[in-house]
């Protein structure tokens, strides 16, 4: 094998300084170095060698690719500027073209990085209309009309029954009646309150959680938002359970984390308390599994939905929610 690959790479060299145009040179190319060309002929039989010859022989055998490869870019580039008329060959003295790039918005970079860590834990992603039912945004998830949790939502209302979703837990329906437990899905959006201040825009980035099984119980859930935390600040920063109320989970609780700009000492944003709300979770109510069809005896299963934004903010210690949205270059090139 090792007498095959020098004889391949001596002829190939010869093979390519003699090619005099581009279409015999890539002929050439497609023989020493094609998919199913003769070296990688030669290196398929690698499998075959002696084990303790193998590292040595795929070196060699790299090796020999790497400077067929090089000289193969050399012709081409000098073929290509060879066969240009005169005076469009390379002038290296032009100054370079400025190629402007843009970036994805933090917003879009955090949010993408949420959703990764999810899907590592075996979450599948799925995305809703951002125009919702009153159903889905309230009835399914056990809030009916009239019902006081409604005013929390600050809603924009489209028509009497069409609305800006004020979160993203109307996945929840959307999905679970279409498809029987076990499940496991993020749902990522946008969701829209009418609420302004350094905390809050009108528009704002959740994502919505939620798993439903056999025997899944309150510590699956402390479990998976550990993990998560634990991952997207790279550490751990403590989180604390508070008892809450969600319409659509039983029990309930708001999840905050040690508040990373201030380390807990007290700031503006989390209002001097050291601690920042992140999420509402909880394990999904019996009553909006039986709307959807479920045996609530047979299964059980948690949700929660995060702020995106918030989590951005304490990644990169901002402390104003606002800038996201001024579209300030300045402040957007930073990340
Ligand atoms: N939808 C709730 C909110 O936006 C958060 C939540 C999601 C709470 C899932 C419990 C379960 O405030």
């Amino acid at each position: 094998m090792e007498e095959t690959l020098h004889r391949l790479q001596t002829e190939a060299e010869t093979a390519f300084t003699a090619v005099s145009s581009l279409v015999e040179l890539e002929e050439i190319r497609v023989k020493y170095l094609g998919r199913k060309g003769l070296l990688a002929n030669t290196m398929k039989q690698l499998g075959q060698a002696a084990s303790e010859d193998r590292p040595r022989l795929g070196q060699l055998a790299n090796a020999v690719k790497q400077e067929v490869e090089s000289l193969f870019f050399a012709r081409k580039e000098a073929l290509e500027v060879g066969s240009l008329p005169p005076k469009q060959a390379l002038d290296l003295s032009l100054p370079g073209r400025f190629v402007p790039f843009g970036k994805l918005h933090p917003v879009t970079q955090v949010m993408e990085e949420i959703c990764a860590v999810f899907e590592g834990m075996g979450f599948a992603v799925a995305e809703g209309p951002d125009v919702e039912t009153d159903h889905y945004n309230f009835e399914a998830l056990n809030i009916p009309a009239h019902h006081p949790a409604r005013d929390m939502h600050d809603t924009f209302y489209v028509s009497d029954s069409l609305l800006l979703r004020t979160h993203t837990s109307t996945m929840q329906a959307r999905i679970m009646e279409k498809q029987e437990p076990p499940l496991r899905y993020i749902a990522p959006g946008k969701v829209y309150r009418c609420d302004s201040d350094i905390t809050h825009t009108p528009m704002f980035h959740q994502v919505e959680g939620f798993l439903v099984d056999r025997q899944v119980s309150f510590a699956d859930l402390k479990g998976v938002l550990t993990l998560f935390t634990n991952r997207i600040f790279d550490g751990d920063l403590p989180l604390r359970f508070r008892p809450s109320f969600f319409p659509f989970t039983e029990p309930s609780a708001e999840v905050d984390i040690a508040c990373v700009i201030c380390k807990g000492a007290g700031c503006r944003v989390c209002k001097q308390t050291g601690w920042i709300e992140i999420l509402g979770a909880g394990m999904i109510d019996p009553e909006v599994m039986k709307m959807v069809g479920y045996d609530s005896e047979q299964f059980s299963g948690f949700a929660f939905g995060l702020g995106v934004e918030r989590i951005a903010m304490l990644k990169y210690g901002i402390d104003d929610i606002r800038l996201y949205y001024e579209n300030d270059l300045r402040f957007l090139r930073q990340f």
